[in-house]
């Protein structure tokens, strides 16, 4: 049976020890993934937004900045990637002669397509035009032609580290994400012209819930990422991606109970590893549960016969040769 997560108010808690990630009728499913696995020599890559019976057939799970360095280090001919588009396309740039598959070719991001190549490239030769010195700091959420327009990728889990990078001489242009860009400006200090897009996923949980449900728990500690809106935020007791998020859980050695403002998968991930706590997801303002449309493509059934058919496959583009180049300076190198 799927775990679903119901509104905070009804049925907050996961317990992994008594939900089941995989129905009956999955089993097949999940024999033909193992066995097609073995015989493609696939590595299946799954972001921590899949469902929890993704993740348990992956080999690597992990967050953007995780997979994309894990996708460098798969000597297997073909990788799997379960996530979404800019996370297949990344896995394929950073380890070009894989042959990288991704279950649903339409698993899109609402981030990246709030900022096309071509209006990005007219708003810095607008910003060029008025004589602003300024590096193009870009969310690894953005198509490959955004990629190559940029100075610098960051991911949540290295962002604040690369913008303290940037000499103070240029200002930022943070692009696509507003609310990380504000974020990011509160901790370093920098200013940042900040690219008006937005998570849909993260932008729409409800404040009042969170203050509700921080009255009804009030030894439980918020969490939250930071492509949440600063209403969000500012009741938050730890924000980070959601790698830190795991570190942070990990560090309470007695159970607690966690309010978490981020995708609704997460909680799988959370209460897998660290079991000892319980996690109460923040709901959206205008549905029950916070989990990403895109990412939620990829079903057990496109896994395998994407495993199966070897397609959909993402080839190489021309924008990848400049995009490879800054990923690789702003992800594996210190
Ligand atoms: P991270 O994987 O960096 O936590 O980003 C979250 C996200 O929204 C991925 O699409
Ligand atoms: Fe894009 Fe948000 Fe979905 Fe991540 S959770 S893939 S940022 S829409």
């Amino acid at each position: 049976m799927t775990t679903t997560l119901l509104p905070s108010t009804t049925l907050p808690i996961l317990n992994p020890q008594t939900h089941d990630t995989a129905s009956y009728d999955d089993t097949d499913v999940i024999a033909d993934i193992k066995r097609l696995k073995k015989e493609r020599g696939a590595t299946i890559l799954a972001h921590y937004y899949q469902e929890g019976e993704i993740q348990e057939l992956a080999d690597v799970t992990g967050d953007s900045l995780k997979l994309a360095r894990a996708a460098t280090q798969v000597d297997s001919p073909i990788i799997v990637f379960c996530g979404v588009h800019f996370m297949a396309e990344t896995a394929k740039m950073l380890n070009p002669s894989k042959k990288v598959l991704l279950p649903d070719l339409q698993a899109g991001c609402s981030l990246s397509d709030s900022c096309p190549a071509d209006k990005l490239w007219r708003y810095q030769e607008m910003l060029r035009e008025n004589g602003r010195k300024f590096q193009t700091v870009t969310y690894i959420n953005s198509s490959a032609a955004v990629k190559a327009l940029s100075d610098w990728i960051v991911t949540s889990g290295n962002a604040e580290q690369i913008v303290r990078k940037v000499p103070e001489e240029y200002e930022i242009l943070f692009v696509p994400d507003q609310h990380l860009g504000n974020y990011l400006s509160e901790v370093t200090g920098r200013k940042m012209i900040p690219w008006p897009g937005s998570c849909m996923v993260h932008e729409i949980f409800s404040v009042q819930d969170l203050v509700d449900m921080k009255r009804k728990h009030p030894a439980g500690k918020t969490i939250a990422h930071p492509e949440c809106p600063k209403n969000i935020l500012e009741h938050s007791d730890f924000i980070g991606g959601t790698e830190a998020m795991i570190r942070y859980v990990g560090g309470f050695a007695e159970p607690t109970d966690f309010i978490v403002a981020t995708e609704a998968n997460m909680l799988w991930q959370l209460a897998s590893k660290h079991p000892r706590h319980r996690y109460l997801p923040v709901p959206g303002v205008s549905c029950a549960c916070n989990k990403c449309p895109h990412m939620a493509r990829n079903t057990l059934e496109k896994l395998r016969d994407c495993l199966r058919d070897l397609e959909p496959e993402i080839t190489w583009q021309p924008e990848f040769d400049k995009a490879k180049e800054v990923l690789e300076r702003s992800l594996l190198r210190d």
